[in-house]
């Protein structure tokens, strides 16, 4: 029998985060083991629930949600989609210009397919959420990284963006909030995204699933709202400010002009026509989520969970040796540096994965969100206190004695 083999276009395509590590995890769950997983940004699972009026909404529309709904989505979550937008100074977007998704990650792919020929580049953050620079690849691009510096609470190095920029390049992908550095971009940084974007005619694929987790006096500010000349991408859903994650529910606002883009978005109208539409009771939940009470709020102020787990969990990791972090600003992670010079790491993945096996914990390797060097780490600080003081002392014991 001929071996049943991987499309080549999968080849190159990575997806560490949950690659082997996760793998082995599962097999140390098999065989009987309690795993501390601090892995995924996943609200529920701790006990950030979805608001009681979202849930509610979906369960009073089931019986009309049987049937196929129109590909792009129910129209009353577009208009709710494409006001909260013009609240925000997004003037152009109508209900029209809105998809939605089986969550933010099904759009980006469907952007990116709708866009891309081999070779074709995308500038892409590094660190990034790695599904953009598995999509990019998926689609037959190159993902080309630009630089976020860490010594500028992970701002990206405009210069180093710029210098990416080649004859072949179709779009930049801004992740802000961002995840996993927890950085917020200040209006100056993204109006120089945006500059280099307008220098080259690129598409701006926006990435704002975090707008609404930001911390202190961090403040979010829409890229579509910046760049009105711009065809620019906005994509947000519920799994994260809502905590619904698994209800699989997001959008895309398409704005700017679209005179010189007519194919590309028939392209995407096509892609939205050949998945015959998103699914469609977590559709029925977005117009109640952006409507109203925004209990987001209540967790992020002074006393609010994720406030004081992100300061809890942030203090206690830079109380490790060796450990230093920029403290996140949005977001729900922790992006750790493990000194070089007191820690030398050369695979961070078999760092995670001895860390599994030792202290029955798992994080995520810094070079799995597509940064060069082996030095970082992520954790979710999702978790109550005294679970996060568990896991800093599970990696604190790991490090003392961890060589490689
Ligand atoms: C930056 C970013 N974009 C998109 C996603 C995917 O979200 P969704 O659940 O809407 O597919 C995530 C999930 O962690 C994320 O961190």
């Amino acid at each position: 029998m001929l071996g049943m083999e991987q499309a080549s276009r999968l080849k190159n395509v990575r997806y560490d985060i949950r690659g082997p590590v996760l793998r082995r995890a599962q097999e140390l769950e098999a065989a009987g083991n309690r795993i501390l997983k601090l892995n995924l940004g996943n609200p529920a699972p701790w006990g950030l629930s979805t608001p009681e009026p979202i849930v509610a909404d979906m369960v009073q529309h089931l019986s009309d949600a049987e049937g196929y709904s129109d590909a792009r989505g129910i129209y009353s979550a577009r208009v709710a989609v494409a006001q909260y937008y013009q609240t925000l100074g997004v003037e152009s977007v109508q209900p029209d210009d809105v998809f939605l998704g089986n969550g933010v990650s099904e759009l980006i792919v469907m952007s990116l397919q709708a866009l891309l020929n081999t070779g074709d580049e995308v500038l892409v953050p590094s660190p990034d959420y790695p599904l953009w620079t598995g999509a990019v690849t998926l689609c037959g691009g190159k993902p080309v990284h630009y630089r976020c510096d860490e010594n500028e609470d992970w701002a990206p190095d405009l210069e180093h963006v710029a210098a990416q920029v080649t004859p072949n390049t179709r779009a930049i992908v801004i992740i802000n909030p961002n995840n996993p550095t927890g950085a917020v971009y200040s209006r100056e940084t993204l109006l120089g995204l945006l500059e280099i974007a307008r220098r080259h005619d690129l598409l701006v694929l926006a990435d704002e699933i975090y707008d609404k987790i930001l911390y202190d006096d961090a403040r979010h500010e829409c890229a579509a709202a910046l760049a009105p000349d711009l065809l620019v991408l906005t994509m947000s859903g519920l799994s994260k400010a809502y905590r619904a994650a698994g209800f699989r529910s997001g959008w895309m606002a398409v704005s700017g002009p679209t005179t010189h883009a007519t194919e590309y978005l028939e392209g995407l109208q096509l892609l939205a026509n050949m998945r015959l539409c998103p699914n469609v009771p977590a559709q029925h939940a977005v117009q109640t989520a952006l409507g109203g009470f925004q209990s987001i709020t209540t967790l992020i102020r002074p006393g609010g969970r994720l406030y004081e787990q992100r300061n809890h969990a942030w203090r206690k990791f830079n109380e490790i040796p060796g450990v230093s972090c920029v403290k996140p600003r949005g977001a729900l992670y922790l992006f750790a540096r493990l000194d070089p010079e007191v820690h030398k790491i050369r695979d961070d993945q078999k760092m995670i994965i001895d860390l599994l096996e030792q202290q029955l914990m798992l994080l995520s390797h810094g070079s799995g969100f597509n940064l060069p060097t082996p030095d970082h780490l992520r954790m979710v600080f999702l978790a109550p206190v005294d679970v996060l003081d568990d896991a800093t002392d599970r990696l604190r014991r790991f490090l003392e004695n961890y060589r490689q």
